[in-house]
């Protein structure tokens, strides 16, 4: 039994999530073994409990097979005293549970075109993941700080750190996956400019010779990369970077999907000595403050966060399969929440959209 804990967390968490709750329990009731749980995260659990993280949350956080995280972020944090505000939780999770491969795919929908910036015949046969490392870098890298000195004169710092066990279990993990689709890995950094970047490259390269000689490995300047992905998004098959750059990357990336609404993400930690390990699984659009409370936020990226849940946690990948193309048939139907409308057409409500894609997961079993 796998046990999931879902966190709606702000903005539009607590309406798309209840889409992927039903999602959840339809695969429950034919027999995929998951138990879930619930507990408010962000600016709810302020509201309701005058602390941002309560320990009962945090004890299930830990305990918890997988978390089915929604959003982070909403103005009225600014209303919140800074010393309940110490952290930001969903760092802290991604840090305290370790959870260093983020893996954010990003394939073109089919019939989705009409829904991207970019001309269909760039877009065509875009299927990539981003592979991003996430709880090193400059999110986390010591030491940190603001000062002022004596005179007045200020001064603020972060630092770019990687050790090579920190570049070798993300590298290892790009290689792997790799393995699973198109055997290429593209390796992102800054090696030109930064010596963080020189060590980075060389591990990885040291990695790829001693141990992954079966996959392409090609090395691209993050600005080049940058340019790439707008240019011709489908040379890609799996991309490798460090944590800022990965962030900076997959929004940019994101836009030749068509809309942040549609995608997932996997955020995975090292294997425990029980055989487990922890995971976090969100959508990358984040809390959309702008459009909260009007029931018209796509679920389909956290939706299909939880069909990664299936496949990398549960082992369900079957059922991963079976959710991904009853996504893509209600797109194929042509039903679109307002994101990823054509201009001047209908659209559904974030609960409709639940409710076709569950439909479709009837339909055809
Ligand atoms: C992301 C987000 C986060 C990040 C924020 C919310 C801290 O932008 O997951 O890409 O910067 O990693
Ligand atoms: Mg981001």
């Amino acid at each position: 039994m796998h046990h999931l804990l879902i966190l709606p967390g702000d903005g539009i968490g607590p309406e798309i999530m209840p889409e992927v709750r039903r999602v959840a329990e339809w695969f429950m009731k034919r027999g995929t073994p998951i138990s879930l749980d619930e507990e408010l995260y962000g600016v709810a659990s302020w509201k309701a409990y005058g602390t941002l993280m309560r320990d009962a949350t945090w004890e299930k956080i830990q305990k918890a097979d997988a978390i089915l995280f929604g959003a982070t972020g909403s103005p009225e944090y600014d209303e919140i005293p800074a010393e309940h505000k110490k952290h930001d939780y969903l760092l802290k999770m991604r840090h305290e549970l370790d959870l260093f491969t983020n893996l954010r795919p990003i394939k073109l929908v089919p019939g989705m075109e009409d829904a991207s910036t970019l001309r269909p015949e760039i877009l065509r046969g875009t299927d990539m993941v981003i592979v991003r490392e996430l709880t090193g870098g400059l999110y986390f890298g010591e030491p940190r700080g603001i000062e002022v000195d004596g005179a007045g004169v200020g001064r603020a710092f972060n630092t770019l750190v990687y050790t090579t066990e920190e570049v070798r279990r993300i590298a290892r993990a790009a290689f792997e996956l790799a393995r699973s689709r198109g055997r290429r890995v593209c390796n992102v950094d800054k090696s030109n400019v930064l010596e963080t970047f020189r060590f980075w490259r060389d591990t990885v390269i040291e990695l790829h010779q001693s141990e992954f000689q079966d996959v392409e490995l090609s090395h691209l300047y993050v600005d080049n990369c940058a340019m790439q992905l707008v240019r011709r998004p489908a040379q890609f098959d799996v991309i490798l970077t460090e944590n800022l750059f990965g962030d900076i990357l997959s929004d940019c990336a994101a836009m030749v999907a068509g809309s942040l609404g549609m995608l997932p993400s996997a955020s995975l930690g090292a294997r425990l000595a029980d055989g487990r390990r922890h995971a976090l699984y969100e959508p990358i659009h984040g809390s959309a403050p702008d459009i909260a409370g009007q029931s018209i936020a796509n679920p389909c990226g956290a939706i299909l966060s939880f069909a990664m849940c299936l496949r990398y946690t549960v082992g369900a990948l079957e059922d991963a399969l079976w959710l991904e193309s009853a996504v893509e048939r209600v797109i194929a139907r042509g039903l679109r929440t307002a994101d990823i409308a054509r201009p001047g057409s209908p659209t559904v409500s974030t609960v409709a959209m639940g409710d076709a894609i569950l439909q479709e997961l009837d339909a055809h079993r």
